[in-house]
């Protein structure tokens, strides 16, 4: 048997109204656990042996919940903010109240973004001692330097000095005023992709990510549009970061 937690905490972290509203709720009948009426919200019930059920549904208890955004241009990389829409603001439905973002995109960056509410495989995807790449797809205004990739390759500083670890760039297409590349790196510093093209005396002028370690954005997602990860893709993450199995 696990851990016994209330029911209002239950139904308020399955995403199924604040606590006064799941309150309400109850007294009004709404609300069943094993197949019985339950009005009273601090009950406490297994989340995994107990069956709770509102308004004729089921209600399954996630503990940890993974869904893959591709972010628009626009919203910030955050849970709350009082003046942007925030990447949490776009996953709606029914889905735990405790989601966050793995890592910031800038707000004109799009592309791929791991929401959760797995710290441990949050951490280890951002640490840079585990070595998950991140890719992304970058267009960049200014005349890239024949020797580009070879600097990324080698680990280059950046105009503040900073030394970042090394890169590889891939060009898809280079002209005199424009490229188009794809940029592997493993860091997450600050603006770090703009940082790098910075200091190549070029500028990004649209940034998408499309892939963290084997997790590759899946292109029928929309800007804006978001799913859940698949067991293949989660236990992919997982090898990526040495994180073990767990129950959710
Ligand atoms: N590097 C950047 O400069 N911006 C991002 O959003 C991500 C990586």
């Amino acid at each position: 048997m696990g851990k016994k937690i209330r029911l209002d905490r239950f139904l308020a972290e399955m995403g199924r109204g604040s606590r006064a509203e799941i309150r309400q709720a109850a007294k009004k009948g709404r609300i069943q656990v094993n197949g019985r009426v339950e009005i009273r919200t601090d009950t406490k019930i297994d989340p995994d042996g107990d069956r709770v059920w509102m308004d004729g549904k089921p209600v399954q208890y996630l503990a940890l919940e993974y869904f893959m955004l591709n972010k628009p241009q626009g919203v910030i990389s955050a849970t709350k903010d009082p003046r942007h829409r925030t990447v949490a603001d776009l996953i709606d439905g029914e889905r735990r109240r405790d989601l966050f973002p793995v890592g910031r995109l800038d707000i004109d960056t799009e592309g791929l973004l791991l929401m959760t509410n797995d710290g441990e495989l949050a951490h280890c995807l951002l640490s840079p001692n585990k070595h998950v790449d991140k890719t992304y797809f970058a267009r960049v205004s200014g005349r890239l330097p024949e020797d580009a990739a070879d600097r990324m390759a080698a680990g280059m500083r950046l105009k503040d000095q900073t030394q970042v670890q090394p890169a590889g760039l891939e060009i898809l297409k280079a002209g005199e005023e424009e490229a188009e590349v794809l940029l592997t790196i493993r860091e997450g510093k600050f603006h770090q992709v703009k940082r790098m093209f910075e200091a190549l005396d070029c500028r990004v002028v649209y940034l998408k990510r499309l892939s963290m370690g084997s997790l590759a954005l899946d292109g029928r997602l929309q800007p804006g549009e978001y799913r859940r990860l698949t067991e293949e893709e989660l236990a992919g993450l997982r090898a990526d970061t040495g994180t073990g199995e767990k129950e959710g």
